[in-house]
């Protein structure tokens, strides 16, 4: 689902979210995306059937479902279950026709490496914001485990040919990414020996906490301020049940209106709060705001929680570059709550955002900007300045980005005038019930 399901710029659907009372309720936000695409992929890389309950329906995890069902894993919906025929690691087949990414660079990445691991070409094409992000960062490596990829260029659409006998390797990752790790973890469960990936900063480790949930042999070592992960290679996979919670990114915009608008107490269960995903939250509390993780639980080796906020004030706050992270996909939104906060809040270390669905650090500062917000990039450092009632009243471009959209709609509630986005399209890719599920709550958005 790209460019065939998405839309022209003349087909754009403008937004506007407009200032409302108190939100109030209690919700959950659809499943986590990064867990749904690696089910649906580690099914597909099992032997025997994975059933997952609460996979995230949206246009990048469907097309994930897409991908390993035209490689010879089917993946379908049965009543309210996904199910994946897995065909082990290292048996799925050469795909009829182009895999098709659409908006996901997460499905992307990890399927480059999948495609490293098996004697098989596939031709990736994407959307034109995936067609412009770098894939060099997991082709490098990917290359070393015998990766050949056809054309000379580093964007999709690429075609690439995997090998049934990758070579094992150890690779210390230049930038933190989560999608390149897995990638190489994906690649190294085909090798014959040990495949190590060292990790500087943390980035989330949902990819070895489900591989180990499906039987495969990984660990993760701690060594002079490091991770070193390694996986050991051809070790048979296990079809497995697995239950989505609800994706903390997702959730981070109810949480982030409810803080903003007064008179709001908003509870999301069941969300995942894996501490490698939770930076945001942790700000949120440390600028003052009323944030209780609720009935702490565990499920398929990940925890859960149901998320209280409750609107207070706010005082802005610096956010250290080494969170950046656990909250990589949050600063859009996070910008938002600042600029109703006390003072400036300094958000560093985020070169990681300009090579997002889109450039977000520019994206972000400029739809602050054009709603009478201060906001300035200094390096890779956004700064924004906070008031008691932010302006509003501009109109934001959000560039094919779904967290641009639905971060400038969250503004609008709380905004002294309404906001408007120019596209509210991309919102699909992540969430689609977005829109009904706030205006449950009691947000005010229409069509422009
Ligand atoms: C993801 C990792 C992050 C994040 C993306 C999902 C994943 O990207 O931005 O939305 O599921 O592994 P990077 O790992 O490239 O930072």
């Amino acid at each position: 689902m790209s460019k065939s399901s998405h839309s022209s710029p003349g087909d754009a659907k403008p937004f506007v979210a407009s200032r409302c009372g108190p939100l109030a309720g209690n919700v959950r936000v659809p499943g986590d995306k990064s867990l749904s695409h690696r089910a649906l992929i580690f099914g597909a890389l099992s032997t025997g059937v994975t059933r997952v309950r609460g996979l995230l329906e949206a246009e990048d995890v469907l097309n994930t479902a897409k991908a390993v069902s035209a490689l010879g894993a089917p993946a379908d919906k049965r009543d309210d279950v996904w199910e994946i025929q897995g065909r082990g690691v290292g048996g799925l087949q050469q795909p009829k026709s182009d895999l098709d990414f659409g908006n996901s660079g997460t499905g992307a990445r990890l399927m480059a490496g999948v495609i490293t691991g098996h004697d098989v070409e596939a031709r990736f094409v994407g959307d034109a914001s995936l067609s412009r992000r770098p894939m060099k960062r997991v082709l490098d490596p990917l290359r070393k485990m015998g990766l050949t990829v056809r054309e000379d260029r580093e964007t999709l659409p690429l075609t690439l040919h995997g090998t049934a006998t990758p070579i094992p390797i150890e690779y210390v990752m230049p930038v933190p990414s989560a999608q390149v790790k897995s990638a190489i973890l994906l690649a190294g469960l085909s090798a014959a020996g040990e495949t190590t990936v060292i990790e500087r900063e943390a980035t989330r480790d949902h990819t070895e906490r489900m591989l180990r949930y499906f039987g495969a042999d990984v660990r993760s070592i701690q060594r002079d301020g490091t991770t070193a992960i390694t996986v050991r290679g051809q070790v048979e996979m296990e079809g497995r049940e697995v239950t989505v919670p609800g994706d903390p990114s997702s959730a981070a915009f109810l949480a982030a209106a409810a803080a903003i608008v007064p008179g709001s107490d908003v509870t999301i269960s069941g969300v995942l709060v894996n501490e490698t995903r939770a930076g945001f939250y942790t700000t949120l509390r440390e600028m003052g705001a009323d944030v209780t993780f609720l009935h702490p639980r565990e499920d398929g080796g990940e925890p859960i929680a149901d998320i209280r906020v409750r609107h207070c004030s706010l005082s802005g706050v610096r956010v250290p570059a080494h969170r950046a992270p656990s909250m990589i996909d949050e600063y859009p939104i996070l910008s938002i709550v600042a600029a109703f906060a006390d003072g400036v809040t300094e958000m560093e270390g985020l070169a990681e955002l300009k090579v997002k669905e889109s450039d977000r650090l520019a994206a972000t500062a400029a739809g602050l900007v054009a709603n009478g917000i201060e906001a300035r990039v200094d390096g890779d450092t956004l700064s924004v300045a906070g008031s008691h009632q932010p302006k509003g009243g501009g109109t934001v471009t959000t560039h094919m980005d779904h967290r641009i959209a639905m971060s400038f709609l969250v503004l609008g509630l709380a905004s002294e005038r309404p906001v408007t986005i120019d596209d509210i399209t991309y919102v699909a890719t992540s969430f689609p019930s977005f829109t009904s599920l706030m205006q449950g709550l009691g947000a005010r958005f229409e069509k422009a």
